[in-house]
């Protein structure tokens, strides 16, 4: 075997077995196959008197006051879900984010070694300009990494 095939044949051995580690990769990092079309959009709840098990275990769950004073901190808790999200290697939220309206306000992100529970406590201050009609919407989003974006929404009156 000359210089050049030895050299040829390195280079073809080599990228095949990067593409066959690669996919064993991807794989041993996602065994569950994800399901495509609920990361085309973002999931709500579509009945919340009839929630089914994916929306009890990825629907944001808000906790806050409902009505809370201008200028003065309060806390916001957001749980994903009412029936807690696992957080293993294979299957964990990624992030959880708050809106205020239409602002974003703060995103907390998780790593999936499953030493996190996928809860998020925010301290906020609402100011009358945040919410000129009285009221503001809070939003919460999360990624799962099997089952997409979800939303969760709750409205606090400022006064
Ligand atoms: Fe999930």
């Amino acid at each position: 075997m000359n210089r050049r095939t030895f050299l040829k044949t390195a280079t073809i051995g080599t990228l095949a077995l990067g593409a066959v580690r690669d996919a064993f990769a991807i794989e041993k990092y996602f065994p569950v196959k994800a399901d495509q079309s609920l990361f085309e959009i973002i999931n709500r709840v579509k009945d919340p008197l009839n929630k089914t098990p994916l929306e009890k275990s990825h629907a944001p769950a808000i906790t806050a006051p409902k009505n809370v004073k201008a200028g003065e901190p309060f806390t916001i808790e957001i749980s994903i879900g009412e029936v807690v999200h696992s957080m293993g290697p294979a299957h964990w939220i990624e992030y959880i984010e708050l809106n205020i309206g239409n602002e974003p306000a703060g995103r907390i992100d998780f790593q999936p070694k499953g030493y996190l529970k996928p809860k998020a406590i925010f301290t906020v201050v609402l100011t009358k300009e945040s919410a000129p009609s009285g009221k503001v919407t809070l939003i919460a989003y999360q990624r799962c990494n099997l089952h997409g974006y979800w939303e969760g929404s709750l409205d606090v009156t400022v006064i």
